[in-house]
């Protein structure tokens, strides 16, 4: 036996698209597994380069996060004209993500949430907890907000001024992860999930499908053994690179890269073009339960 990472021999699950072949053909790439890919798409940072090559990220904290909704800005130490210089073009990114999104996935667009924006300009923080440390191979679940069956849809930007690629792990298809993890996962004890909401601990009822993610998370990324042998391909993003990907079925990891955007959708399991191939609906067929 060998602790030898496996390299995958197919190619990566990456579509290299330009903005037009995109459009009508990101959806389905995307419920499939598939990181699309657009390297050539056009978002102006000019005159922004003091507020987002400044340390803008405050100590001790990973992103600069914006909430699109509330038009509030945490994680900067930034002050004055620089912070509403900051909020102006994190705020700008998170629109063009949307509207990204709005044009590649026309079907999404009725019932799309924005979530929130983030801002990464920090490499990747070598103290984390197993649990927190996204170098490792996870798919996303959040502990205090649950998602209750909807996807998490990601629009990245790298905007790296040094030509440094931000560097990704991508892992197995989701049925197998979840076949590999879920054996070992547990359900809530009787009335946690309102305990914890009348406490506060979540925002809205963690469901059965939101405790076995965050099992799945949690699972894989305290698996040192997984870590160390997990199947995967190594995908660099280079600077300009806009890449989408649905983070709760696509494995993956964020081994490196400094300086890149973030933008966070929510859509429900309804208006994908493929249900079945949600994780909601894979899990389900797995548990023999419904799971929302
Ligand atoms: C993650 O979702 O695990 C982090 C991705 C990134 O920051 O590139
Ligand atoms: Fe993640």
């Amino acid at each position: 036996m060998t602790a030898e990472p496996a390299r995958l021999d197919a190619p990566a699950p990456v579509a290299v698209l330009d903005r037009k072949r995109a459009e009508g053909a990101a959806a389905r790439l995307l419920e499939h597994g598939s990181v699309v890919l657009l390297p050539d798409l056009d978002f102006d940072t000019a005159g922004f380069e003091d507020v987002m090559f400044a340390e803008v990220s405050g100590e001790g904290v990973k992103n600069v996060s914006y909430s699109p909704a509330t038009g509030e800005l945490k994680g900067t130490t930034a002050e004055g004209a620089a912070r509403e210089k900051l909020k102006t073009l994190v705020a700008r990114y998170s629109a063009w993500a949307e509207e990204l999104v709005r044009d590649l996935a026309p079907g999404y667009a009725a019932s799309l949430q924005v979530g929130r924006t983030s801002y990464r300009p920090r490499a990747a923080d070598h103290n984390l907890s197993k649990r927190k440390d996204d170098r490792r191979l996870h798919v996303d679940a959040f502990p205090s907000s649950p998602v209750q069956g909807r996807r998490i849809l990601r629009v990245f930007r790298n905007v790296n001024p040094s030509g440094e690629a931000r560097y990704w792990r991508v892992g197995e298809p989701f049925a197998e992860h979840a076949a590999r993890f879920l054996p070992k996962a547990r359900a809530m004890a009787p009335g946690q999930a309102m305990l914890m909401q009348t406490l506060g601990l979540t925002k809205g009822r963690r469901t059965a499908y939101d405790n076995l993610m965050l099992q799945l998370h949690d699972a894989s990324k305290e698996d040192d053994g997984y870590q160390a042998s997990a199947p995967h391909w190594d995908v660099n993003f280079p600077p300009g690179a806009t890449w989408l990907v649905f983070t709760d079925s696509v494995v993956h990891a964020a081994l490196g890269g400094r300086y890149a955007f973030e933008q966070t959708f929510y859509v429900p399991v309804a208006a994908m073009e493929h249900p079945e191939a949600s994780p909601l609906r894979t899990l389900e067929r797995i548990t023999g339960r419904t799971l929302v």
